[in-house]
């Protein structure tokens, strides 16, 4: 099978790396071609359309209450075996990225999961961290966009919290940030009055 990523388009891996080491988290204007996020976004809209979508979760039982405090989320875990070309091209993308990231940062990386996220307007998710105390698998977060032409004033940015203070990231379509799961808390602000569309996912160590 013809590989959809040459190796000139591991260039935006670069930044994403770089990024997580020197100041905490990485971002990458293009780590997906507009094709792509725009066979995505059309995934999402049509799951979310056909109920396919949850309400995402916090811990492990589901308060509809408590959960709704903390995050508005609605998700769709991605599966591996997928047959949407579009699903294959992310997972092809995703698996280039951790063999770049496990050859130059000996970081061990042999598992992933993603899943889709849409939040309403208004929705949000609080300020946290992706590791769980009782699991801790999750090595690295990665998340990626799916939104055509975000403006400032349409809300939704993610705000990572440094060390040396906050750091802000709109969700344009096609970028893709990157961080260490168990160390930057992170929350997602209420969008507008537009949904927010993205896939958030994490490479594991297991
Ligand atoms: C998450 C998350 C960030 C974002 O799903 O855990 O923090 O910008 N997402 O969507
Ligand atoms: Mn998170």
């Amino acid at each position: 099978m013809k590989e959809i990523f040459d190796t000139d388009s591991e260039a935006s891996f670069e930044p994403l790396i770089s990024g997580m080491i020197d100041e905490g988290f990485g971002s990458a204007d293009d780590f997906l071609p507009p094709w792509v996020v725009a066979g995505l976004r059309t995934n999402l809209l049509h799951a979310r359309d056909t109920d396919l979508m949850h309400p995402a979760g916090i811990g492990r039982k589901f308060d509809f209450q408590k959960n709704t405090l903390v995050r508005g989320d609605e998700i769709l875990w991605l599966e591996k075996d997928t047959k949407d070309p579009f699903e294959q091209a992310f997972f092809e993308r995703v698996e280039q990225f951790i063999q770049y990231l496990n050859r130059s940062c000996y970081t061990g990386i042999n598992d992933y999961e993603f899943h889709y996220a849409y939040y309403e307007p208004g929705s949000f998710y609080k300020r946290h961290l992706d590791q769980f105390k009782s699991n801790r698998a999750r090595k690295f977060s990665l998340v990626t966009y799916l939104n055509e032409d975000w403006r400032p004033d349409h809300g939704g940015r993610l705000s990572l919290y440094l060390k040396e203070g906050e750091k802000e990231v709109l969700p344009l379509g096609g970028r893709a940030v990157f961080f260490k799961s168990d160390e930057i808390e992170h929350e997602v602000h209420p969008s507008a009055a537009r949904y927010r569309l993205s896939i958030a996912g994490w490479l594991k160590s297991v």
